[in-house]
């Protein structure tokens, strides 16, 4: 059985309960713009194309998202935006869909603010949709309060869908409810969108009165019930949010300790973008990790942490309250590497194997080969550190001279003292040592001991000065 299929995203409402500037479907969730999550979803069903219906801040919401990208061996869905101006209900909003969506597939009807559901479970709701009937995605609640309820003829097909405000006592005692999913072959639902009225409580069309009319039509209606309540969950204010944020992490930290992660505490875990990890990792408490991380076999994460693009050679150890901003140019930690703790790595900091960055030593944009060691209170940018560099407690590279950046070598087995001042543009020789207190402006040779501040002096007969008799 094979259909093109595809996805209809409902993203107009405007989202009142979250009071918030920002349009409700581009709040985050994991990283990621809860619409986001569900256009990414269609990728991972390999449909064909993804429709957003757009309205309340639609620029924005049409700026904030992006096309999903492809999954497997299957092209990426083709992402597109309509607008639905003004918004007068579901039904009227997939209307605006309807003339972009080709007649030979099957529409999955999606909301931008149900972020969790599995592609598994709609990959379910699709083939039970087989492109012939009318299948929806219901949930039993013990509260369905609010939602569209599922009506069943004596013999248990499905007849109707009733909208609370609509609903009568009876109907609102059904526990059974639509979570604002169906599938839908597209030739039908066509038919069924152009017959929609507004005659109900709320005045609006809603999408729920197609199932009245397929069965109208003699159409078979198809329900799959699932019993996972977060696969259906919309966000409609900042608790929910939250709430599904943890639901969310918890799904990923699960799926990281099937794989053989450790994780010290599950619940004190946030992956706001994509965690990769071989064997043997471990993860202690209140770690934050962004953008793509990857972390190699029996890489060691310690408490507090944060982790962003960045790549974690095997064995390496992160110490406690680090701080690691890749962005673009991102970070890596060599094999067997110590980094932390209270560590700052920013944008292009590439570290060699076993190299050390003890605390509050910041560095960016440098490359340190296998060995180099930073222990204590210094800063490195721009950078290029030999193999077995000790770059001493209190150095700084002075990278910048208020109008451009210069770069700073330093040749193997260099050792800079404490307290120095490295000028760059500045090339030190392999196996100098620079003076505890220098201020390096000139190149050094290799080999020699670089020394450049004020001689000592100390004068041995020196009064201090008395205080003065009134
Ligand atoms: C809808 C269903 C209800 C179901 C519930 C599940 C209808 C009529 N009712 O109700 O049966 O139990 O979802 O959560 O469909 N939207 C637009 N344009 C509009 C109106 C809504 O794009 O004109 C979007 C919203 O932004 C949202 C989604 O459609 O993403 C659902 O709208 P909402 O108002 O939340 O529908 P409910 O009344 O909750
Ligand atoms: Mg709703």
């Amino acid at each position: 059985m094979s259909f093109p299929v595809d996805v209809v995203v409902m993203a107009a409402g405007k989202g009142t309960r979250m009071k918030s500037q920002r349009p409700k479907v581009l709040h985050r969730l994991g990283g990621r713009a809860l619409a986001q999550h569900v256009i990414d979803c269609a990728a991972r069903l390999s449909a064909r194309s993804v429709v957003v219906i757009t309205g309340h801040g639609a620029e924005q919401v049409e700026a904030g998202l992006s096309a999903p990208v492809a999954c497997g061996d299957h092209v990426a869905p083709q992402l597109r935006f309509v607008r639905q101006e003004p918004q007068l209900g579901t039904g009227h909003a997939v209307q605006q869909a309807a003339p972009v969506l080709p007649e030979d597939g099957v529409t999955l009807v999606l909301s931008g603010d149900v972020p969790l559901t599995r592609p598994e479970t709609l990959q379910a709701l699709l083939d039970l949709c087989a492109g012939e009937c009318l299948a929806l995605l219901t949930l039993d609640m013990p509260d369905p309060t609010g939602y569209g309820r599922i009506v069943r003829a004596a013999g248990g097909s499905v007849q109707a869908i009733v909208e609370h405000k609509d609903a009568s006592e009876a109907q609102r005692a059904i526990p059974e409810i639509y979570s604002g999913i169906m599938a839908v072959p597209t030739r039908l639902l066509r038919g069924w969108l152009a017959r929609l009225d507004n005659r109900n409580v709320q005045g609006e069309y809603y999408l729920t009165d197609v199932v009245k009319l397929a069965v109208a039509d003699g159409l078979p209606v198809v329900a799959h019930r699932i019993a996972d309540a977060v696969q259906v969950a919309g966000v409609n204010s900042p608790a929910q949010l939250a709430e599904l944020e943890r639901a969310y992490q918890r799904r990923l930290a699960e799926a990281l300790m099937e794989q053989g992660v450790r994780l010290a505490d599950p619940a004190r875990l946030d992956v706001r973008g994509e965690l990769v990890c071989e064997e043997d990792v471990e993860i202690d408490v209140n770690c934050v990790f962004e953008g793509r991380v990857e972390l190699r076999s029996g890489a060691r994460i310690g408490a507090n942490c944060f982790i962003a693009n960045a790549v974690i050679e095997s064995g390496a150890e992160i110490l406690p309250f680090t701080h690691m901003q890749g962005e673009k140019a991102g970070i890596s930690v060599g094999p067997g590497a110590q980094v932390g703790p209270f560590a700052r790595l920013r944008p292009g900091a590439q570290l060699g194997a076993h190299v050390h960055i003890g605390n509050f030593v910041e560095v960016k944009n440098s490359t340190l080969a296998a060995g180099a060691k930073a222990n204590h209170l210094a800063y490195l940018g721009d950078a290029t550190v030999g193999e077995r560099v000790n770059y001493g407690a209190g150095s700084i590279t002075a990278n910048y001279d208020g109008a451009n950046k210069h770069r700073t070598v330093i040749e193997a087995d260099v050792h800079v003292g404490s307290n120095c001042v490295l000028v760059a543009p500045v090339t030190l020789g392999a196996g100098g040592t620079v003076g505890g207190g220098s201020t390096i402006t000139k190149s050094t040779p290799p080999g020699a001991l670089s020394v450049a501040r004020g001689k000592q002096v100390s004068i041995e007969s020196w009064q201090r000065p008395q205080k003065k008799k009134v």
